[in-house]
């Protein structure tokens, strides 16, 4: 590959922090960040997952620091950062994916839902993105990059705590990257649309385990019948679009949302 190409999309010598490592969307972003050769500080709350995803990472031949953290504790946030610094001195890219999403009409939401998924969703990214700009700013260089969702664009019955949650990430983003980009830090929102992980099987995978093949293949269809592309994604479809971002190939973007979804919300 030319040169400046593999200059634009390489991340050697770098070190990104990402949320929700241990499973779906947030381990497939250590696993594409580590091909591309970063180190990667790795936190989630499911600690057996986030093993399995730095074991992935050290395979790669790259470094893995997995800190267990809660990301509505902030306290336990600005920890994940100081474990960053004080182990690879320094933080490029950091990825708030870690998220939550509840079930159910608004008439009958309970208040500890709403609580829950904003506090994870949106309260979680805030002091991710209060971290990564403290850090980044003092360093004058480095890409935040948060997770939102399709659902911030389509009016879904059902799923109102999560689609507030997700409008209100890609608000923030757009100040933040207006705070942080003087000092040359970019902060951008990857808006990703239906892919198959952890959030989304309990559709076909039961309780114990088992794995409902029909159910999995009719609800495959029935989502890509929703996309102009007529296809699902993969949780790599997304890492990809979130590589661009950490990546100098974007160094002119900030304060955008990259809506990968197949064409399923255009906004
Ligand atoms: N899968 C999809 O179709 C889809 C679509 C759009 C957006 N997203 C977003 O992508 C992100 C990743 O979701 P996913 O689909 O990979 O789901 P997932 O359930 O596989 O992964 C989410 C991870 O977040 C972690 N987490 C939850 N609460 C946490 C907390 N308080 N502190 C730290 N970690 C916590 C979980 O333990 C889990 O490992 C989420 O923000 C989600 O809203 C997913």
């Amino acid at each position: 590959m030319h040169t400046e190409l593999e200059r634009a999309f390489d991340l050697t010598g770098r070190t990104a922090v990402v949320t929700g490592a241990a499973s779906g969307i947030g381990r497939q972003a250590c696993i594409t960040f580590a091909q591309a050769g970063a180190d990667i500080v790795l936190t989630d709350v499911a600690e057996s997952g986030l093993r399995a995803t730095a074991g992935a990472v050290r395979a790669l031949g790259r470094a893995a620091t997995a800190v267990p953290a809660d990301v509505t504790d902030r306290a336990a946030v600005d920890g994940v950062a100081r474990a960053a610094l004080d182990g690879h001195g320094r933080i490029d890219v950091w990825a708030n994916v870690a998220g939550v999403i509840r079930y159910g009409p608004i008439v009958d939401t309970p208040e500890e839902e709403l609580d829950l998924v904003l506090d994870v969703n949106l309260k979680g990214t805030y002091w991710g993105c209060a971290a990564a700009a403290r850090a980044m700013t003092a360093r004058k260089a480095g890409s935040i990059i948060n997770v939102a969702s399709t659902g911030m664009d389509t009016a879904t019955p059902g799923i109102s705590c999560y689609a507030m949650s997700k409008a209100a990430v890609a608000t923030l983003t757009r100040t933040l990257a207006a705070e942080v980009g003087p000092h040359g830090v970019r902060a951008n929102t990857v808006a990703p649309g239906w892919v198959p992980t952890g959030m989304t099987e309990r559709y076909w995978v039961g309780d114990d385990g088992t794995v409902d093949e029909a159910k999995r293949e009719q609800i495959f269809a029935d989502r890509a019948a929703h996309t102009p592309l007529r296809t699902i994604g993969e949780p790599s479809d997304i890492a990809w679009a979130m590589l661009y971002l950490a990546a100098d190939a974007s160094r002119f973007v900030t304060g955008q949302v990259l809506r990968a979804n197949g064409g399923a919300s255009m906004a």
